[in-house]
């Protein structure tokens, strides 16, 4: 681009639109106008912005007259609706939902692992990918451009701000209910999510997998450009605020190294190895709260299965698994 672009973030007062603004604040990303877009409800609402008060309006299909890049996280049905609108304006959108991640003329891209795959947007839609799969894959991605990836077994441990602020409501609010002896109430999650852990994301599908486990399956042979590798997941919500952990077994084609997989990690962007057991040092989902950087530990080869080595992974998933990595790609294209 050879001037700042206008920008407009759809689902600006949702939990990843606030982090969205959050990145472009400290990442001092160029601009020449901003515009935060929501529902009606939030239409007139203030929100601060580099010591400015901006107001928000209500997303309308004339929201993207004279806007250059858009950031939506407003959910499936919205970017399903006004995607297409904004790309007809000549406006390129970079979409946080999973309505268009597996469309072939729309890139799914994580700008440390495939950047080159966001020129090519034919449709003027660029995906993000799902949270857990960005972050599986910052752990991976190196090991993979040593090794060849072959195989991925994982479990993933993801927090209830998942599920927006409903989620920490719940967690929260159920919590208090069984240290106070109260009746738990059930909204978001199919079971008490408090003192629990429930092994179901997203509604089933009859594969007997759930969406957010498919996302995981698909996701990463698109980003990766491989197309024959084989991903098996199993997702699980936790009693965490925030960041997703992922435990991982990852098989390769070459012979594997462990010191030479730990080598991997250094100076690569984005993601770090935190790892000493001998000093109980190992990453938990706090350690990347609120931060940009992935990180991985418990690193070890795998003794059950050939040329494979086990690993452990958190990162902020609103973060890195959702507006950094949208705010990264709109860079991209500034960039360009
Ligand atoms: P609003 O705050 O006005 O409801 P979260 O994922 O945290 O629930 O956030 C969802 C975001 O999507 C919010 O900014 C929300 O705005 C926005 N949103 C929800 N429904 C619509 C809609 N019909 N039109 C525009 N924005 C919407």
């Amino acid at each position: 681009m050879n001037q700042a672009p206008h920008v407009a973030i759809v689902g600006a007062t949702g939990a990843v639109g606030v982090e969205i603004l959050s990145c472009l604040e400290s990442r001092n990303f160029p601009m020449a106008s901003l515009k935060l877009l929501a529902s009606a409800r939030s239409a007139g609402k203030q929100i601060a912005f580099r010591g400015q008060m901006l107001t928000v309006e209500e997303l309308t299909e004339d929201s993207f007259k004279g806007v250059d890049i858009a950031l939506f996280s407003a959910g499936g049905s919205i970017s399903q609706k006004f995607a297409p609108i904004a790309a007809a304006a000549n406006c390129v959108v970079i979409d946080n939902s999973s309505a268009f991640r597996q469309d072939p003329d729309v890139p799914l891209v994580v700008p440390e692992i495939n950047p080159e795959a966001a020129y090519n947007h034919p449709r003027n839609i660029i995906a993000n990918p799902n949270c857990t799969t960005i972050i599986t894959l910052m752990a991976l991605f190196p090991l993979h451009q040593k090794f060849g990836l072959k195989t991925i077994i994982a479990s993933s441990y993801q927090a209830v701000s998942g599920s927006g602020q409903h989620g920490i409501t719940e967690l929260e609010s159920q919590v208090r209910a069984v240290v106070d002896g109260h009746p738990v109430v059930r909204n978001v999650y199919p079971h008490q999510i408090a003192f629990n852990l429930i092994p179901q994301i997203d509604s089933f599908t009859d594969t007997g997998y759930t969406k957010e486990e498919l996302k995981m399956l698909n996701e990463g042979r698109k980003i990766l450009s491989l197309p024959e590798l084989k991903v098996t997941c199993t997702c699980v919500r936790v009693p965490v605020y925030r960041s997703h952990s992922i435990s991982v077994t990852a098989q390769f084609e070459k012979p594997l190294d462990l010191d030479l997989a730990r080598q991997a990690y250094t100076d690569k962007p984005g993601v770090a190895l935190m790892d000493n057991p001998a000093e109980g040092i190992w990453p938990t989902p706090l350690d990347s709260t609120n931060g940009d950087t992935c990180y991985v530990g418990r690193m070890r080869k795998d003794l059950a299965i050939d040329n494979a080595l086990s690993l452990w992974v958190v990162g902020d998933q609103v973060r890195k698994g959702a507006a950094l990595n949208a705010v990264q790609i709109a860079e991209l294209l500034v960039n360009k």
